[in-house]
């Protein structure tokens, strides 16, 4: 994962001639990408300056802002893969004579060969990263010319980077790109490189998107887009639609709850000039030819697995297509059967999660046509999928995933409402209306955000949940106790309800609590049942249900009352009652919700 940033500025505004206190803000915004070391080097007149910290970027600050003021720079936050965090394995990575830096966002999987060579050869190491390889190649092929000499050594290099390096006899940074998103900001005399839009927002909405084996060489107040080979590029240059403000915490005590909050006008926009006139769905994915599709294969990993769950209960019931859903990390390596008759349907908040674009690929390369349900717009899946559905649902900066999920689920029922009509399969019109009437809805869970935090607050110190759900409340029990392991740190499981008996009703004693969604849907009678199983066995119930349904009375006081609505969209309106305790009980437990220990936003590593 890791975030980079770096910046060429002739007159940075408001901090004197000096990058530092722009870079460091840049770090802060992709902190959310890694968060466990990070450092920072500015070049001045012939002289490579430095400060690297264990911990937070706030704790590089001072340091940072106590250098040797400069125009130039680059920086870098860290999530762990080689070499523990600690202030040696932090970016960046210095070449024997300190006159090389690079920062790396990626793995270098062919480092350990690498390293014996250049060992071989005299190179001298100091850290434990995959990353010191490649200060130490630009070193060894550095002839005076820095962009030749990276070249050289992204020949040699097998896996992903991202890449920014400063030589210290050389008024550039050059930047690369292979599998780790990378991103130009466009300035006036100014030019930001980031590996996400967020850290550029502030200073321009001019962006281009760099794809694999393209390098940037930013000098004096220019830029220059390069492939490997060397031959200049010509780049559109697009414009970001997202405003700084929508990624301001704006008053919530954490980005969680504000992107929580912002579910109903987040759903509102992923529904937007989706549903004509006529109840008709659009989405511009017209360069699918539908009529080739008899089956669906959906990859994706975390949250938005859970979203291709509820995906293949909607696409099989609504638009009877038959559906599997794979975890990216288990479809690239499976060697899966895929065709011409396959739509690969990949989701991914980020559209950079390395597992998911890898699977994309897999499936693209045996013939399959691809479609992306992404929220950022301008990623790398958004760029090489056939087709795509944008969420719209707004920048998300808490590590674990709230508003984007929804807006997933928003589009996948979209999508099943498309496939539907395209088979001329007739659609009640109730369910457009009820479509429409989802944000309202939304918005009265989270009227029920004090009962909930009651809840959380009474069951804080549990230490292991289950959270049980049928047909579509399956997926959303998974995800349920996803949130609760991602922002409390306790054991949750999720589990369909009908399975419990099978083994998992063994673990039930008064100590575990086991958190049903018992809403109505065709199942709602069987999972009434399975609470009576619970209960009987000592269990603790909290029971999530619909509106004033006080069957469960008898069983719980512990109850969480959604509004009614129609089955298919019930995910929707549960999953945010979900979200709330999850962050409630983390809020409680006093952890740093948005970025819980281990856990990166963006997982662009295997
Ligand atoms: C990481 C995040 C999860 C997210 C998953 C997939 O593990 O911590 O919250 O669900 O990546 O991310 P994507 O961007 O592909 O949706």
């Amino acid at each position: 994962m890791c975030g980079i940033i770096a910046y060429f500025g002739n007159t940075p505004r408001g901090t004197g001639k000096n990058v530092a206190p722009i870079l460091i803000d840049g770090l802060k915004k992709l902190e959310y990408r890694g968060y466990d070391s990070a450092g920072i080097c500015l070049l001045n007149n012939g002289e490579l300056y430095s400060a690297k910290v264990k911990g937070r970027v706030s704790e590089l600050e001072k340091l940072a802002l106590d250098l040797k003021q400069s125009n130039i720079g680059i920086a870098h936050t860290r999530w762990a893969t080689h070499g523990e965090p600690n202030e040696i394995n932090a970016h960046p990575h210095f070449d024997c004579k300190n006159e090389i830096a690079v920062v790396h966002n990626g793995i270098i999987e062919n480092y350990t060969t690498l390293k014996e060579i250049l060992e071989k050869e005299g190179h001298k190491f100091v850290s434990k990263t995959d990353t010191e390889v490649l200060s130490h190649l630009i070193e060894k092929f550095y002839n005076g010319n820095l962009e030749e000499a990276v070249m050289k050594t992204l020949e040699l290099v097998v896996g992903t980077f991202g890449i920014a390096v400063l030589h210290k006899n050389e008024n550039k940074i050059v930047v690369a790109r292979r599998g780790s998103p990378i991103i130009l900001g466009v300035g006036e005399n100014e030019n930001i490189i980031a590996s996400d839009a967020v850290a550029v927002l502030p200073y321009t909405k001019k962006v281009v998107y760099l794809n694999d084996n393209e390098m940037v060489i930013l000098t004096d107040g220019k830029y220059e887009i390069r492939n490997f080979d060397g031959q200049v590029l010509e780049k559109e240059i697009d414009e970001i639609k997202w405003t700084a403000s929508q990624i301001e915490k704006k008053g919530y005590e954490h980005f969680m709850l504000k992107e929580i909050f912002e579910q109903p006008e987040a759903i509102e926009n992923t529904l937007r000039g989706r549903i004509d006139e006529d109840l008709n769905v659009r989405l511009s994915i017209d360069k699918i030819d539908f009529n080739l599709v008899e089956r669906i294969l959906i990859v994706a990993c975390g949250t938005a697995w859970h979203s291709g769950l509820v995906a293949k209960y909607l696409i099989e019931k609504i638009a009877k297509i038959p559906v599997e859903v794979d975890y990216g990390s288990e479809f690239r390596y499976r060697d899966p059967i895929v065709s011409k008759k396959d739509l690969l349907v990949v989701i991914s908040q980020s559209g950079e999660t390395a597992d998911s674009l890898a699977a994309l690929r897999e499936a693209k390369n045996k013939g399959a046509q691809t479609l992306g349900i992404i929220n950022v717009v301008g990623s790398t899946v958004s760029r090489e999928v056939d087709a795509g559905i944008y969420l719209h649902a707004g920048p998300e900066i808490g590590v674990a995933s709230t508003k984007a999920f929804t807006c997933m689920l928003t589009a996948v029922t979209l999508l099943s409402l498309f496939l539907a009509q395209h088979k001329k399969i007739i659609i009640e019109k109730e369910f457009f209306n009820d479509i429409k009437l989802l944000p309202g809805k939304v918005d009265e869970v989270l009227k029920q955000s004090e009962k909930i935090l009651e809840i959380a607050e009474k069951f804080k110190d549990t230490k292991n949940f289950f959270f049980l759900g049928r047909g579509l409340s399956f997926p959303i029990a998974l995800e349920g106790a996803l949130k609760v392991k991602e922002t409390s740190y306790i054991h949750a499981e999720g589990y369909p309800a009908g399975e419990m008996k099978h083994g998992h009703i063994a673990l039930i004693d008064d100590e575990l609590i086991s958190v049903f969604i018992a809403t109505k849907d065709h199942t709602y009678t069987k999972i009434l049942s399975n609470m009576e199983e619970v209960h009987a066995r000592g269990g603790k119930v909290i029971a999530v249900v619909n509106g004033d349904d006080n069957a469960v009375l008898n069983l719980t006081k512990d109850i969480i009352r959604v509004p009614e609505c129609r089955e298919e969209l019930m995910p929707i309106i549960n999953t945010v009652a979900l979200q709330l305790l999850a962050y409630y009980i983390a809020n409680f437990k006093g952890i740093d919700v948005d970025k819980p220990k281990n856990l990166a936003k963006s997982v662009t590593v295997e």
